[in-house]
């Protein structure tokens, strides 16, 4: 389904305004917290939080451990939007409403966005409780966030070389080597669920080049390039992918390592925000 273009642009200053209404801070950095990772927004100073519910056209997330919330606040002293309230394509959402909160967090003024998720092992070596750096993605839900008429501030053909900043993961190195948190890199492939992959697209996707899966991310990803927003990306590997583990894959298993990580995965999340945007 396609869009129209002054439309989406009213609908963004809609709720612009409607965050205005409850805080001016301009966020440096914007958050999109993943699945049994959002208590990251309990550490947020100075919070004003706002119900998605109350932010006009916000599309509605309806998945347990995603909170539909925006806090606005201080982290690591600096100024961050954490989105806590993702939407995902398998709620039935438009592919272009994936990337509402992006075109939020960008109005609101943030320079460089975190998106962080909870994804399935597919390089053996990438067992539950791994932080893995995005280094790249690949789209095999084949929806994308710009399809239809041009979006307010949006080039038509966003380059897609660099989706996830090369300066800013040298960052993201640094500090989890001064900080002594252990981490792996990887392409993240996105497929559309919300039913989980069979064994034979695990292999699929293992002889492509990727190295985790999950539900999210990539659309968010391209909306920020299209915006020139540069991105850095976190997956914690919460199983082993379909038929390579033991047991059938269930999401509360995914909350529950999500939750088990939270601790390093927010020590690295705290020192990347305390550097800023790259
Ligand atoms: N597949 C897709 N999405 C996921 C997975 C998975 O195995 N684990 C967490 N999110």
């Amino acid at each position: 389904m396609t869009f129209d273009a002054d439309t989406d642009a009213q609908h963004l200053d809609q709720a612009l305004a409607a965050v205005r209404a409850h805080s001016d801070l301009e966020p440096e950095l914007a958050l999109v917290l993943g699945s049994g990772l959002g208590e990251l927004a309990d550490d947020v100073e100075d919070a004003t939080v706002i119900s998605t519910a109350d932010v006009p056209h916000y599309p509605t997330s309806t998945v347990q451990g995603h909170a539909g919330r925006l806090v606005l606040g201080t982290l690591s002293g600096k100024p961050v939007l954490v989105i806590q309230g993702r939407v995902h394509f398998y709620e039935g959402h438009s592919a272009r409403s994936l990337g509402f909160p992006v075109r939020l967090a960008k109005a609101l003024g943030a320079k460089g966005l975190v998106l962080t998720n909870a994804a399935g092992g597919i390089n053996p070596d990438f067992g539950p409780g791994t932080l893995m750096l995005i280094t790249d993605h690949i789209n095999l839900a084949f929806a994308n966030p710009l399809a239809g008429p041009v979006g307010r501030g949006e080039g038509r053909f966003p380059d897609m070389s660099n989706p996830y900043d090369e300066e800013w993961r040298e960052q993201a190195r640094n500090i989890a080597l001064t900080n002594r948190i252990s981490y792996r890199e990887g392409v993240y492939v996105w497929t559309g669920g919300p039913s989980y992959e069979t064994p034979a697209e695990i292999r699929y996707f293992a002889h492509v080049g990727a190295d985790a899966v999950g539900m999210s991310t990539v659309p968010e990803a391209i909306q920020a390039a299209a915006l020139g927003l540069p991105v850095l990306g976190i997956s914690t590997i919460t199983n082993p992918a379909a038929g390579l583990g033991s047991e059938p894959l269930d999401h509360g298993d995914v909350l529950e390592v999500g939750r088990a990580v939270r601790s390093r995965l927010a020590a690295w999340v705290r020192g990347i925000v305390a550097e800023g945007a790259p």
